[in-house]
């Protein structure tokens, strides 16, 4: 596996590929989600590039960059190990460099769920994604379920702007007690870990609902609720069920929707998704 931190590097290596270029995109602190997308890129491709790039356009000025967990040693050797053939690693120098003026914006995708919550988030995560695929240029792309919403709205941009790379939304990969795995669990505290089952007992219990025959959004919704509040630690940011498309508000279930969830543990905000169909 090579390291290569020069955007000028990583173009000639990826210029001596051949075959297909599956990239995994992280802001690194690799879990078992992130190591999923990277065994899928190695199943289906010739070639894996994954980065790792926390990137300071896509966190608003209140939130985490500073904290944000970091450990490149063990990111190499996990990366390593599930199969990776590059690593890109840039500085920010070298993505945002004195004088950069240039970002890719949503229209419409972003006007509920996180994207509601977090103004700026998603123009952060389209500018640098798109930044990295005409660096790396790969042939496949592989993202989370788990941020159902930047997928939708990364899949969008890739149609939108006629990019040719097809993309892959893998499965939410879980903890035991069903906590779905994140970069961020590790501020939780052991009450707040705890309590935090929540949000995956939510999501079961609705499923096991509209399993059931219950269509009604409002119904839906307020078993979620009602489910999470019963963790006095859990604070519901949103609890919402989108059109899996147009990602905005249902009344009633009628086609593929998505219920999504946001719920802050203290300063902590999880986030945790099922689709409905
Ligand atoms: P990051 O949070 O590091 O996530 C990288 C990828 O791993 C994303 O596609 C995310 O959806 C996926 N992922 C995270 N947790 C997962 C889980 N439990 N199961 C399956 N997949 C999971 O998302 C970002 O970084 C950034 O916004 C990025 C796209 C890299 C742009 O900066």
């Amino acid at each position: 596996m090579h390291v290569i931190s020069s955007i000028s590097d990583m173009i000639l290596a990826r210029s001596r590929l051949k075959g297909t270029v599956g990239f995994v995109p992280t802001m690194g602190y690799l879990h078992e989600g992130h190591l999923s997308l990277m065994d899928k890129a190695r199943q289906q491709t010739d070639n894996v590039i994954a980065s790792i790039f926390v990137n300071p356009t896509q966190f608003g000025p209140e939130e985490d960059l500073d904290s944000y967990p970091r450990d490149f040693e063990r990111d190499e050797k996990l990366a390593e190990e599930a199969g990776v053939d590059f690593i890109f690693y840039p500085d920010e120098q070298a993505m945002y460099p004195n004088g950069y003026a240039s970002y890719v914006v949503p229209d419409g995708l972003d006007s509920h769920l996180c994207g509601a919550k977090r103004p700026g988030h998603f123009r952060g995560v389209m500018t640098i994604v798109l930044k990295l695929f005409n660096i790396i240029r790969p042939t496949d792309s592989y993202f989370g379920q788990k941020d159902i919403q930047q997928a939708r709205i990364l899949e969008q941009m890739t149609a939108d702007f006629h990019l040719p790379i097809r993309m892959h939304i893998e499965p939410i990969v879980r903890e035991k007690d069903g906590l779905a795995m994140s970069s961020r669990n590790v501020y939780l505290s052991p009450d707040e870990r705890e309590a935090a089952v929540c949000l995956s007992r939510a999501i079961r219990l609705v499923e096991s609902h509209f399993k059931d025959g219950e269509r009604e959004a409002a119904v839906l919704l307020t078993k979620a609720e009602k489910e999470i509040q019963k963790q006095p630690l859990a604070i519901i940011d949103y609890v919402e069920l989108v059109d899996y498309l147009t990602l905005a508000p249902l009344k009633n279930v009628t086609d593929r929707a998505i219920l999504a969830l946001a719920v802050y543990f203290g300063q902590t905000r999880l986030i945790d998704n099922t689709i409905l169909e």
